[in-house]
């Protein structure tokens, strides 16, 4: 991808970040985390995680994001030293791996994580947080990282 359209987009995300309130502390998310010791790594199993989590039954009731973007994530904690199942607000990736930050109540970037197309934790440009299961970044973990 040339440089313009990633600057575009980094833009873009950090102009949607600061207009829109859906990425703020999200006490709904925080509520139904749970420690898991895997996360999905194909679709299907996505799938049937997320049946199992169910993320549609609270996603009408919760006022973090629309209802259609309060979806199942599995991605590792803000530590990186676990594992977890989240239904919470998806955002759009850029460069890094996703964790669910418990402090913050927001799914974010695992700074300590970059990832792309080349390097050892492989990503795309950008994804949504749901699908980090596609690119195994549950390989952020710190215990993997060593
Ligand atoms: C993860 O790290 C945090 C902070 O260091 C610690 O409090 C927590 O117990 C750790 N969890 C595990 C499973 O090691
Ligand atoms: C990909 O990530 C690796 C490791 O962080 C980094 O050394 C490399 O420069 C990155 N490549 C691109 C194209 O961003």
């Amino acid at each position: 991808m040339t440089s313009w359209i990633r600057a575009s987009l980094i833009f873009l995300q950090i102009l949607g970040q600061v207009c829109r309130v859906e990425f703020k502390y999200c006490q709904e998310a925080v509520d139904n985390v749970e420690i898991v010791t895997s996360c999905p790594t194909s679709e299907q199993e996505w799938e049937s995680a997320a049946n199992r989590k169910n993320c549609q039954s609270t996603a009408a009731q919760q006022t973090c994001s629309e209802p259609e973007t309060f979806l199942y994530h599995c991605v590792i904690n803000g530590y990186g030293n676990e594992t977890i199942e989240v239904c919470a607000p998806r955002r759009l990736m850029i460069g890094y791996c996703t964790e669910f930050n418990v402090a913050g109540g927001v799914i974010q970037s695992h700074v300590l994580a970059p990832c792309n197309k080349t390097s050892v934790l492989r990503c795309d440009d950008v994804y949504y947080s749901t699908q980090a299961y596609k690119f195994l970044l549950v390989r952020c973990l710190v215990s993997k990282l060593n």
